[in-house]
């Protein structure tokens, strides 16, 4: 028997799982209070957690790995969608790619379109703890720092990359793995490192 017609079932039953899956994933999602776009694309289910009175907005066509074997750049765990106090907003625009990435956002994180978040990035636009040793010893939450982080469109985040609070990443910028994003970045510039510093212009490379 030809491998061909073997070939195209196993491609079909491949597509047919995805397409189950992306539906019990929205449905998942939903569930949790999200709002998902048109053509969500997720072989396995995330991780969601959000606060009654807060936000998390997916948009059209946006694609998520959850699994080592969706990303074979190395996913160490499931992408994980936080929103977890009120009025918070945690909003992915259209055409997203995110591999393995923990979003945690306390007051606002927003992904702009066509932005990808590589293997096991982590954004957090909170501390989660007090810089003062007394308020952490008994758990006052007033005084822990966020700040918006806004991704803007086109932006790269490499793998294992860190982005804090407050960051804006300008359009079409790139961030090398394992960098800590502690302040802005300019648009159209590649930056690495810990803290991430600018290495080099990626000017002329306009859509
Ligand atoms: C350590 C921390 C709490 C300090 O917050 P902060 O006092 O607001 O610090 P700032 O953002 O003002 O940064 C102060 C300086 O330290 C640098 N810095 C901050 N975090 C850094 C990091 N992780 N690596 C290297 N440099 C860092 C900043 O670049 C800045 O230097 P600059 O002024 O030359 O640009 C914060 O940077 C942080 O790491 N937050 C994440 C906490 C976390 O991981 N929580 C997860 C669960 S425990």
């Amino acid at each position: 028997m030809s491998v061909l017609p073997i070939r195209r079932l196993s491609n079909l039953l491949r597509s047919t799982r995805a397409a189950m899956m992306s539906r019990v994933a929205r449905t998942y999602l939903q569930f949790h209070g999200a709002t998902v776009g048109h053509c969500l694309r997720m072989s396995s289910l995330p991780i969601c957690r959000r606060h009654p009175d807060a936000t998390i907005a997916i948009g059209d066509h946006v694609s998520v790995a959850n699994r080592t074997k969706e990303n074979l750049a190395g996913l160490s765990h499931a992408t994980v969608l936080v929103a977890n106090r009120p009025g918070a907003k945690l909003i992915i625009g259209n055409h997203v790619g995110i591999s393995g990435a923990i979003l945690f956002c306390s007051q606002e994180i927003i992904v702009e379109d066509h932005v990808s978040i590589g293997a096991s990035v982590k954004i957090y636009d909170t501390d989660f703890h007090s810089l003062s040793a007394a308020d952490r010893r008994i758990g006052k939450r007033e005084t822990i720092l966020t700040a918006p982080v806004r991704l803007c469109e086109d932006v790269w985040l490499c793998s294992d990359v860190t982005v804090l609070k407050g960051v804006t990443v300008g359009a079409r910028s790139i961030v090398a793995a394992g960098s800590v994003v502690t302040r802005d970045v300019p648009p159209d510039t590649l930056v690495a490192g810990i803290p991430a510093r600018p290495i080099r212009s990626l000017g002329g490379d306009r859509k």
